[in-house]
């Protein structure tokens, strides 16, 4: 497996794995792996020749009250975890070369619309970050397929949404949401909370699925049922940021004709911001 931080040696490869006709599959994160950044490689490893994983804790895509320096880094754990599943390559860019200007002239990508609604309402610039750093990244990589968990429902929406109107020429996969046995999603985030904490995060998921149960049994009063489960939530110990029902496709709120919808929520537990979703299929078989 070749570690490169430069972006001259990876274009190069890049080109010896074009002209030998290599299927190349990319997953981009941001380091401290969990089972659910590996299940996404397994994935990008079935279908390519080569994979490519990126490291890069990209500072565009934080606001100026989350804490960049405080997200984990873990290098050699990850680069281990990475070989034992036979990855070809690790691109862990320096923030210097990626935005070499500066953050403030860096030129960036904003996906309108879906970008501003949900999480984007909580979190300003948050997805202008994100679709900005994974169109530089598909530059530099140049792959056929790219990988992303489900879990970052909306983040996934937005970096379809930019593919199609700039025409980018690759194809993305959504895969689904990890969880540990209790349902609670993985993520990096879930290290940040205490042993309380991580007993209450399940209700996450539970609350969630439930909303799913009433939905497909009929009930249509969304509003209520967001209310009942965000007092619910608050009453355990969480802070509810959002319980949100949408049309999966648009993230739009949903209208007669939508068959499937999606329940995404955030919620704090202390500082620590938990985000997850469930999707709701309305056609009968
Ligand atoms: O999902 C993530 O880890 C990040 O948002 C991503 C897609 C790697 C961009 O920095």
């Amino acid at each position: 497996m070749q570690v490169i931080s430069e972006i001259l040696p990876l274009r190069e490869i890049r080109r010896e794995w074009q002209l030998a006709g290599k299927v190349i599959a990319f997953v981009p994160t941001m380091g401290n792996l969990h089972q659910g950044h590996l299940l996404l490689v397994e994935k990008a490893r079935e279908i390519a020749d080569i994979v490519v994983v990126s490291i890069f804790v990209n500072p565009m895509q934080f606001g100026a009250n989350e804490d960049l320096e405080a997200y984990p880094r873990t290098m050699q754990q990850d680069c281990a975890a990475l070989e034992a599943l036979g990855v070809d390559l690790v691109f862990t860019p320096k923030t210097s070369d990626i935005y070499p200007r500066g953050l403030e002239q860096q030129t960036f990508v904003e996906v309108p619309g879906i970008s501003y609604m949900i999480c984007g309402a909580s979190r300003p610039g948050h997805f202008r970050g994100v679709a900005t750093i994974v169109c530089k990244l598909f530059n530099m990589v140049q792959p056929n397929h790219a990988f992303f968990g489900q879990k970052d429902f909306q983040q996934l929406q937005v970096i379809k949404t930019m593919v199609t109107d700039l025409s980018m020429n690759l194809e993305i996969h959504g895969v689904e949401t990890a969880r540990d046995t209790d349902g609670l999603a993985l993520s990096s985030r879930n290290g940040y909370l205490s042993a309380e904490q991580r007993k209450l995060a399940p209700n996450l998921y539970r609350v969630m699925t439930e909303i799913a149960d009433h939905i497909e049994l009929g009930r249509r009063d969304f509003s209520r049922l967001i209310q009942i489960y965000s007092e619910e939530l608050n009453s355990l110990g969480f802070k509810t940021d959002y319980i949100d029902i949408r049309c999966a496709e648009t993230l739009l709120p949903p209208g007669h004709e939508d068959d499937n919808l999606v329940i995404l929520i955030a919620a704090f537990l202390g500082k620590t911001r938990l985000i997850d979703n469930v999707c709701v299929s309305l056609q009968s078989d």
